[in-house]
């Protein structure tokens, strides 16, 4: 008995060993690869939070490296809506940019919960070679209204948060920040020498070495009057209809998510003196439509709205809608804009023989944050296997809707997707198959209801029902 347990437990042992040396044999990324320049670019004009990272990166481990990592703090990795990254080979006129997948990973005990990225190189880097690597990174929600609540007269600031030293999972040599602000306008910003401000810009370093997970916070405090215009929920419909063109129905439940509007509103007051009166309200908003766009409506629960404006050419069609009010921090509007496309612009043949829609995603709303969206692209009556074809994750679902004359129903591809930023709007397809016989099916019931319908107005006229003696 005891020679068995001898045995079990110099197994175990034995098995433990092995993990160790498993786990061990990927050394810390810190000592794998250094950073030996990072320059950020923060863009704080619009409510939309884009930074730019461009990082000189080097290996410094003894093999070769396939993937780099990105480092962010838990609540900043929450509001990241869209993320790019891509490599820059050559040098200025002979540069090139090859795109780079991107995508969350994860390592055991980062510091402080930080969340992590990985970019996967498309070759590996090896021992002593360096590379250029540019990054995207959009963040919504992301610069908070200070003070929380202003009045029609008062312009809005807000606090934006971040650390004046990028967060990395690697040393960085070398390292400077730009922020730009709206305005020229700064409160107060966190000093962490080298800082710098001339007007609409703040400089933070040049810093020089800092090991792995350096971390700085700041606040700058700056005023913002961009629209803070939030579609809270937006719900498009696209009807596809074989007989030749494309509706859209658009439902928008929007925010000003600025600072709170508070105290009363006077229009007066709004409409002699707009340069200082509600400076952060908005009450324009310009929806970019495909080119060719017909029978344009736009209207809320009361009815048509008629102030708005459509100007076309043949690359685009803008439509300046105006609500029935001015939107001020905290107030909202729901509205419906609709329009027809034609069918050839955006349905196509693809060589398998299936058809497919292109159309484009994300919001016609210019630099708007969309927190929910939802696609519905309805299909014909008697399409088959539809699939849709999205370049970044969304949350996918089949449903059937009916309208006139349906007897089957139609199919209906519903794509959802929370935190979208003007960057989504990409192409995105759906395909499906289907046969122009049933195209035919409706037409073909209509047909057969007339004729039925005529012939039994000839037999009743033929009939004769009269009583008569004979
Ligand atoms: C609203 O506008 C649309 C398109 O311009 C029009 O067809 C419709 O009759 C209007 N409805 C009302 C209630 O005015
Ligand atoms: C979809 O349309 C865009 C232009 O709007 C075009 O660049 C792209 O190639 C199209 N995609 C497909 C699969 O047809």
């Amino acid at each position: 008995m005891d020679a068995l347990l001898t045995v079990r437990a110099a197994l175990i042992l034995l098995l433990f060993s092995f993990l160790k040396i498993s786990y061990s044999s990927s050394p810390p990324p810190s000592q794998q690869i250094q950073i030996l320049s990072a320059e950020r670019r923060i863009d704080l004009t619009s409510p939309i939070v884009r930074v730019f990272l461009t990082l000189k990166v080097e290996n410094i481990g003894s093999s070769p490296a396939s993937e780099i990592l990105l480092a962010f703090p838990p609540d900043q990795a929450e509001h990241l809506a869209l993320t790019k990254a891509a490599s820059i080979e050559g040098k200025r006129k002979k540069k090139t940019v090859v795109a780079l997948p991107i995508n969350p990973t994860e390592l055991p005990n980062t510091p402080n919960g930080a969340k992590l990225l990985s970019i996967s190189l498309l070759k590996p880097l090896n021992t002593g070679e360096t590379m250029t690597l540019e990054v995207l990174l959009i963040l919504t929600h992301s610069q908070e209204p200070f003070p929380a609540e202003i009045s029609q007269s008062e312009s809005q600031f807000v606090y934006y948060r971040d650390s004046a030293l990028l967060l990395s999972p690697y040393p960085i040599r070398e390292q400077g920040t730009f922020i730009k602000m709206s305005s020229s306008k700064v409160e107060s910003f966190t000093r962490v020498d080298p800082t710098n401000h001339v007007g609409t810009e703040l400089k933070y370093g040049p810093y020089g070495d800092h090991p792995p997970y350096s971390f700085s916070p700041i606040i700058v405090h700056f005023e913002n009057n961009h629209p803070f215009a939030v579609v809270e929920e937006l719900v498009r419909e696209v009807e596809i209809s074989h007989w030749g063109s494309l509706q859209i129905t658009e439902h928008y439940e929007l925010i000003h998510a600025g600072a709170k509007h508070k105290g009363i509103f006077s229009r007066v007051e709004y409409q002699s003196r707009p340069s200082i009166s509600g400076v952060s309200s908005f009450k324009h908003l310009l929806a970019r439509l495909p080119p060719r766009v017909h029978s344009v409506y736009y209207r809320d629960e009361i009815g048509n709205i008629s102030t708005s404006h459509l100007r076309s050419d043949t690359r685009k069609s803008e439509l300046e809608i105006e609500p029935r009010y001015p939107l001020f921090g905290g107030w909202k509007a729901t509205f419906i804009i609709g329009y027809g496309l034609p069918l050839q612009d955006f349905l196509f043949e693809s060589s398998d023989g299936r058809r497919y829609l292109n159309f484009s995603f994300g919001c016609p709303l210019a630099e708007t944050v969309v927190n929910k969206l939802t696609i519905k692209v309805v299909l014909p009556e008697g399409s088959k296997e539809p699939s849709a074809e999205v370049p970044f994750q969304v949350e996918q679902h089949l449903e059937t809707s009916y309208s006139y004359l349906d007897v089957v129903g139609r199919t209906v591809v519903v794509l959802k997707k929370e935190n979208v930023v003007p960057e989504h709007s990409i192409p995105f397809q759906v395909y499906y198959k289907f046969s122009p016989i049933s195209m035919l099916a409706e037409p073909l019931m209509l047909i057969s209801a007339f004729f039925l319908f005529f012939v039994a107005c000839i037999t009743y006229l033929h009939l004769d029902l009269s009583i008569r003696k004979s």
